[in-house]
């Protein structure tokens, strides 16, 4: 009986975790705390990272929540979180992190992968741009990311990469901004 009831705790979390990551039971636009979006995007792809990849979240719940289009930034980490698993491979640490910049929010994924080479580096957020075999990356992730960030919430998306440490940074504004174009 306690199998059968921790088995169905955990289908009904997955199944608020779908709901809030798809969003499609709720208004597109509405003012959201990153934080539940960040949760329910790790709960979709937790299947995804590997044994030896540590996850930490460091999060700042004194964080406001912002006006946003929820579905698309759960895009936004996913794409991010993917890329950075795919630079860690089997083994590394995934930090989730956010806080505040200015009166701006920022949510950061670093990865502990070898970092984006000079010289691919100005490339990355070009559509159809990818490093990786054929089959396995569109080159589109970081391009929809942009757009996201950049045109449909007037924030910005910025990235800082050594070898052992890549910080892609979001930056969301707090309040409303003008209506996207
Ligand atoms: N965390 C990361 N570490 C190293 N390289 C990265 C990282 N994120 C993105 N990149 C580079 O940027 C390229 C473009 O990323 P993206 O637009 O998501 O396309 P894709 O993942 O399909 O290749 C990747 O192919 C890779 O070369
Ligand atoms: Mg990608």
């Amino acid at each position: 009986m306690r199998e059968i009831g921790d088995a169905v705790t955990r289908i009904s979390g997955l199944v608020g975790a779908a709901r809030q990551y798809s969003q499609l039971d709720r208004a597109p636009h509405r003012v959201v705390d990153v934080h539940d979006l960040l949760d329910a995007t790790l709960v979709m792809v937790k299947g995804k990272i590997p044994a030896q990849v540590k996850l930490v979240r460091e999060y700042d719940r004194s964080l406001p929540p912002v006006p946003a289009y929820a579905a698309e930034l759960n895009q936004v980490w996913t794409n991010l979180i993917d890329n950075a698993l795919g630079a860690m491979g089997e083994k590394g640490v995934l930090t989730v992190r956010t806080g505040r910049v200015g009166d701006l929010l920022a949510v950061e994924i670093t990865d502990t992968g070898p970092g984006i080479p000079p010289d691919v580096r100005p490339r990355i957020f070009e559509p159809f741009f990818t490093t990786k075999p054929v089959g396995a990356g569109t080159g589109l992730g970081l391009d929809i990311s942009y757009r996201i960030v950049v045109h449909k919430h007037h924030g910005d998306i910025r990235v800082e990469t050594e070898p052992g440490r890549t910080t892609f940074r979001v930056l969301l504004p707090v309040t409303e901004g003008p209506p996207p174009a």
